[in-house]
């Protein structure tokens, strides 16, 4: 692994702290281009209060020279204005576990007799650190010809129509659809979806419910041979399913067409190569969703992630006192109806960081230059002279 990362923060702490490892020398970085990202994970329908209150922005404390990477450990902070509102009152005694969340398990697991420590570290508000460091490696890969898309494809049940994932292989669609989705508060593209998606989160915030659904991502233009074959863990689909799994509420993991392998024979399974064709390993169909045998095989990667409905249900669900071991109903706090569409884009920095880790590894991570140069030349090579070369 070339790229390593760590956060640390409360929900309602003072702040979130992020160190990234392994960045190579000489790439620019401002603490305005790590703006957007983090903007785009506070909006959209469904959002609860919380989001009203922060205005993130991550300050980079650490591991820059004249605005580029140094090679060094980037340090990152990200303040919770949050926190001020906290700091006058002492904070409520939660002894009621909400089923779904982490309360119940991480209170036994610890020895508490009230849930607020496990949620103010289970909570996702860890995940504006995360989009921050994210953000350094799609910077990264942006530098190395790596697009990063999504767009939401499940809400509440209700399905967005459109092109199917298998059949986008033109980053230039995919980047249309990416801006159209951004567009949309459900981040769709398909306005008939897009008004039954929001009506469908009105009626759930109504009736104090929640609801999950379905995102699909996209990286356009890796080269061929990111991952390996060699060894479990270092296998990109392992890789991949780890840290997108690791998002709060994604509960599944699909590369490619996923679980439909089950379903379909092999030879609407596999994708064929074409040797006409002068881009190398193309192929006219992206089944595998960009990886074989652990490797990027050079089409666009492409996954769909399945997230669950919040946890936090104004409809409170049966649970447990734990001080007297009563059943109570559990509480309700301020909740996002639904997460879906901010959750893209963190699962778009999970996905940059998986790929700028495994592009590092390949091409060397001590200067921006050298690991360009190598770049270029492998992306120079047709799929004959890439053998021979060996
Ligand atoms: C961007 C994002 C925002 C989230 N916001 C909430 C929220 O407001 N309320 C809530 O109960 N869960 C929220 N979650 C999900 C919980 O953090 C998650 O369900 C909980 O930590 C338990 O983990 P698990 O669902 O992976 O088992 C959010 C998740 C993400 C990715």
């Amino acid at each position: 692994m070339a790229l390593r990362h760590m956060t640390a923060g409360d929900s309602h702490g003072p702040g979130l702290l992020g160190i990234l490892e392994g960045m190579p020398a000489g790439l620019a970085i401002t603490e305005e281009l790590l703006l957007p990202e983090l903007q785009r994970r506070q909006a959209g329908t469904g959002s609860g209060g919380r989001m009203k209150i922060e205005r993130d922005r991550a300050r980079i404390l650490a591991g820059l020279h004249a605005g580029r990477t140094s090679g060094a450990p980037l340090g990152l902070l990200i303040e919770n204005l949050d926190f001020a509102n906290w700091q006058n009152h002492q904070p409520p005694e939660y002894t009621v576990p909400r089923p779904g969340h982490a309360d119940l398990a991480g209170a036994v697991k610890y020895g508490l007799d009230q849930t607020r420590p496990i949620s103010e570290r289970a909570s996702a508000r860890e995940t504006a650190m995360r989009v921050a460091i994210g953000t350094v490696a799609r910077l990264l890969l942006a530098q190395a010809g790596i697009g990063i898309y999504s767009r939401v494809v499940m809400l509440g049940g209700i399905p967005a129509q459109g092109r199917p994932a298998e059949e986008l292989l033109d980053e230039a669609e995919l980047r249309r659809i990416h801006s159209a989705c951004e567009e949309s508060p459900v981040r769709v593209d398909d306005a008939a979806a897009e008004a039954a998606m929001q009506a469908a989160i009105d009626n759930a915030r109504e009736s104090g419910d929640s609801l999950g659904g379905s995102v699909e991502l996209f990286a356009c233009n890796p080269p061929i041979g990111l991952g390996t074959h060699v060894a479990w863990d270092r296998r990109l689909d392992t890789r991949l399913a780890a840290a997108l799994m690791s998002v709060p509420a994604v509960k599944a993991v699909e590369i490619g067409i996923g679980s439909d392998v089950g379903v379909r024979p092999g030879s609407l399974v596999h994708d064929q190569v074409d040797a006409d064709n002068p881009a190398h390993g193309a192929r006219s169909s992206n089944r595998a969703g960009g990886i074989e045998g652990g490797m990027t095989n050079g089409m666009p990667v492409w996954l769909r992630v399945h997230l669950k409905p919040v946890a936090t249900l104004q409809k409170t669900l049966h649970s447990v006192d734990l001080q007297s071991g009563e059943s109570r109903r559990a509480r309700y706090q301020r909740s996002d109806v639904c997460i879906v569409p901010r959750a893209c884009s963190v699962l778009e920095a999970e996905l940059a960081l998986v790929l700028a880790d495994a592009l590092l590894e390949m091409f060397g991570q001590d200067r921006l230059d050298l690991l360009l140069e190598r770049l270029a030349a492998h992306r120079g090579r047709s799929l004959v002279e890439h053998v021979r070369h060996v």
